[in-house]
């Protein structure tokens, strides 16, 4: 499998915002965000799974990969058009390049903010052999008129090269070989409707739970060489907010306390004593999950409360918020959804040291609403 990649530095979501620096000069935000660091590249391709079955959990989204790699094989087409959406650290990346492997195909990769021009497209596009797979990261980002123009190639593999400017500016049609594009986005809700049409499966990726993250902690501390006992392993998978990113992380941070400070060995005590200094705390709430919780706490009296305030407060974009931040907090049981705004669980107040308020008649007031409203 070939693999070319021209990535574009990462510039949006959770990275946009300042980072908290806690007393032991480490940041919780950083050692928990979901997003990349910049020094993690080279460790993440030696922990990512080359083979479909080292891929852990998404069984649900495996099984339709699985079903429609075989049946595109076995009529020697490209597979259909594939979309990967969810919050970021979950394994759109991975997957996208596990499809690539299993079809015995080359996968040519880039990203929505680093094609600027239709030309960058047919360069992408017409190196592509028949039934390559083109990977497009932040497929949200993609411009407007490059969206268009990948449209007839998607659709009928043929692309419209102009050949002169102006208002009557003149194209030839020009063929591409059939291929796969498989988009990845963060922002689902950033998709247009006719970009999100002409997939032909659209999977989404969700939180890992800990068990399933417990196995990719086992799987990487073999791979790292780093005895691990199985409670150490589920320390640091129940911490790691359902990102198999995080998950890593932790485990490369963790390793370096067990042979600093014992014997090698991530026990439960070494991977608690290494993960407090680190100051995650036992959900691996970073200091936005906080910020947003004490706000519909203090300022809201636990909520309801709008997603645009809880946005303006916060200073970050609704959409951010509602596709980015929220899933994880309302499957951590901190927020809940309800037709009237987001509210705060009593969980969020009993975790951030607050008592929950009371109403008049002196019983406390129930926070529980149901997480269907938008
Ligand atoms: N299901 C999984 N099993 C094992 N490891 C996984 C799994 N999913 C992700 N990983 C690990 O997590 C890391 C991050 O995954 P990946 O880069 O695919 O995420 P992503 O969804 O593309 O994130 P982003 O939105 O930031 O691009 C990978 O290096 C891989 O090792
Ligand atoms: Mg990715």
């Amino acid at each position: 499998m070939r693999h070319v990649s021209h990535d574009a530095p990462r510039q949006e979501g959770r990275t946009a915002r300042t980072v908290a620096s806690d007393r032991k000069g480490i940041s919780r935000t950083e050692i928990t965000t979901p997003e990349p660091l910049p020094e993690e590249k080279s460790a993440e391709a030696s922990l990512r799974p080359s083979r479909m079955d080292e891929f852990v959990g998404q069984a649900r989204v495996k099984e339709s990969l699985q079903i429609a790699i075989a049946a595109a094989r076995q009529r020697g087409e490209p597979l259909d058009h594939t979309l990967f959406f969810g919050p970021p650290g979950l394994g759109k990346t991975t997957l996208a390049m596990l499809i690539a492997k299993e079809m015995g195909v080359n996968i040519r990769t880039s990203s929505g903010p680093v094609l600027e021009k239709p030309g960058d497209l047919v360069g992408l596009l017409t190196t592509l052999k028949p039934g390559d797979i083109l990977f497009i990261d932040e497929i949200h980002r993609l411009r407007p008129a490059l969206e268009e123009f990948l449209y007839p190639a998607m659709e009928d593999y043929r692309v419209d090269v102009r050949i002169s400017e102006g208002p009557h500016a003149q194209t030839i049609p020009m063929g591409v070989e059939p291929f796969t594009l498989i988009g990845a986005s963060t922002r689902y809700g950033m998709l247009t409707p006719p970009m999100r049409a002409r997939f032909g499966m659209v999977e989404r990726l969700g939180y890992y739970p800990a068990e399933d993250l417990q196995q990719i902690v086992t799987r990487s501390a073999a791979i790292l060489s780093v005895r691990t006992e199985p409670d150490g392993a589920s320390e640091i998978a129940k911490r790691s907010r359902g990102t198999p990113r995080v998950a890593n992380r932790l485990l490369r941070r963790v390793r370096d306390y067990a042979q600093v400070r014992a014997d090698g060995s991530i026990t439960t005590e070494v991977a608690q004593a290494a993960l407090s200094r680190l100051n995650v705390d036992e959900y691996g709430l970073d200091d936005m999950d906080a910020r947003i919780l004490q706000i519909i706490i203090e300022k809201y009296d636990g909520g309801p409360v709008g997603l645009n305030t809880i946005a303006v407060a916060v200073g970050e974009d609704a959409g951010t918020l509602e596709e980015v931040y929220e899933p994880f907090l309302i499957q951590q049981g901190f927020l809940h959804r309800t037709p009237r705004g987001r509210t705060a669980s009593p969980a969020a107040y009993r975790h951030f040291g607050y008592t929950l308020p009371t109403t008049a008649s002196g019983e406390q007031r129930s926070m529980f609403g149901d997480d269907t409203g938008g």
